[in-house]
């Protein structure tokens, strides 16, 4: 059985999905403070109010991208509540890997071990709590797949510390390259001189480190 037909993890992910759902509706609630004070659009959700997760269809997507891959050693930037992580968990534990996950916002941490514990996976997700820059940087060698959704204007600077550890061969995805702050990072990946083969989907940027 694959870990996503594992009725633990699908019966958290349809959960987690329903919970998510609600962003819009918060999102709403909150749009006469953005009106009265725009630049505090990006406090609100440091402030851990909403999910921001993929989508189930992303998600599968990531579950399919490392499992293909045989990724075994994952890393993720921004677990959130743990949405997204629940899916390369799942990937991880299958593929007989490790994920190594990163949230930054103490609640959310609080919420993704739990969420991590009553999956199953804490022998295969371990969280780092704090910035991801500085908890990733003493990295182990061999990382074959990176999964980028914090903060997009840090989509560069993680780029930088994680590409010593790609083996040749690796994926990185960025989600939501859309967004202006992902751009030094949506031009640094696709330079002809970048060393990736790089592909944008929609708003996700999927990429293959050729070494
Ligand atoms: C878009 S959400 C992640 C959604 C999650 N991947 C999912 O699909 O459920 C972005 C998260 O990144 C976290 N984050 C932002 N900057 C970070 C940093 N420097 N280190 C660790 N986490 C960070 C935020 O607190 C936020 O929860």
């Amino acid at each position: 059985m694959n870990s996503l037909a594992d009725p633990k993890i699908s019966g958290l992910l349809k959960q987690l999905q329903n919970e998510a759902a609600g962003d819009a509706e918060r999102w709403a609630k909150r749009s006469v403070q953005q009106q009265q004070n725009p630049s505090g659009v990006d406090s609100l959700i440091r402030m851990g109010e909403f999910y921001l997760g993929v989508s189930t269809a992303e998600g599968r997507l990531l579950y399919m991208l490392a499992r293909s891959s045989n990724a075994t050693q994952i890393i993720e930037f921004g677990a959130s509540y743990g949405i997204s992580t629940l899916y390369l968990g799942a990937a991880a534990r299958d593929n007989g890997g490790s994920l190594i996950t990163t949230e930054v916002h103490p609640d959310k941490c609080k919420a993704t071990r739990k969420l991590i514990d009553e999956a199953g996976l804490a022998e295969h997700v371990t969280l780092l709590e704090g910035d991801a820059l500085e908890t990733l940087k003493n990295l182990i060698d061999n990382v074959n797949m990176l999964f980028l959704d914090g903060w997009k204007g840090l989509y560069l600077p993680m780029l930088k510390l994680i590409r010593p550890h790609l083996r040749p061969g690796s994926l990185v995805v960025a989600d939501n390259v859309d967004h202006q702050a992902a751009q030094p990072y949506v031009e640094a990946i696709q330079a002809e001189d970048s060393g990736f083969v790089t592909a944008t989907l929609g708003d996700m940027e999927l990429s293959c480190w050729s070494g």
